[in-house]
């Protein structure tokens, strides 16, 4: 179903992973689903907490209201903590045929639980395992964080059966790329102390 089937190494998932935002028609199947799934709950977990759960959204009018929703909760959020200066991002929020899901067709949302102080790393754990794995199987993901403030909304949350006190953590957007995405480089990392 994907592109590229050859296995590869960790390292080069991890350097060949990028942010996919163009994506063809095709669906995913349940079994590749059930693959990521598998994948994201490796991850490492404090105190063996496993604080996750999903949400899986496929229906492609369900994205698209979800889409439209959280663009104004986003761009609200962003004029409120004042993080709209440079502008060119909102005005892409602002359009109407802007889809923040880019219409991949399956949206993955990590989801957490309140267990403690660490559900929020636990949580972004098990996305990237979810994208390295995406990868491996020729699949192009991507975070949607503009998604975030949309999908802990009470009104959203009922509509997804998310209950009251799990919180949305990392959407990621699923789908076959429909071409190359651009390489986004690194800065050097920065050693602040090696003694
Ligand atoms: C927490 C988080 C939120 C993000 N939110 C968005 C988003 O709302 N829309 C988007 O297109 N990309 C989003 N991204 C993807 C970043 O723009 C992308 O990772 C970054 O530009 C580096 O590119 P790369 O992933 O291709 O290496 C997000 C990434 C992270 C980690």
């Amino acid at each position: 179903m994907t592109k590229s089937q050859e296995p590869i190494s960790t390292m080069d998932a991890i350097n060949g992973r990028r942010s996919v935002r163009s994506y063809t028609g095709r669906s995913i199947d349940e079994a590749t689903i059930r693959a990521l799934l598998a994948a994201a709950v490796q991850a490492p977990t404090a105190i063996h907490q496993e604080p996750w759960a999903f949400v899986i959204l496929q229906d492609a009018d369900a994205l698209k209201r979800l889409s439209d929703r959280a663009k104004r909760f986003f761009v609200e959020e962003m004029h409120r903590t004042h993080l709209d200066r440079g502008g060119h991002t909102l005005t892409m929020f602002e359009r109407p045929d802007f889809n923040i899901f880019y219409n991949a067709g399956t949206l993955i949302v990590i989801c957490g639980k309140p267990l403690g102080p660490f559900v929020v790393a636990d949580c972004w754990l098990a996305a990237e395992n979810l994208m390295l794995a995406a990868f491996s199987m020729g699949l192009g993901t991507c975070v949607i964080g503009s998604a975030v403030s949309g999908l802990n909304t009470p009104e959203t949350k009922e509509e997804l059966g998310i209950p009251v006190e799990v919180s949305a953590i990392a959407p990621i957007i699923v789908g076959v790329p429909s071409d190359e995405s651009p390489a986004t480089s690194r800065k050097q990392p920065q050693i602040l102390a090696w003694k």
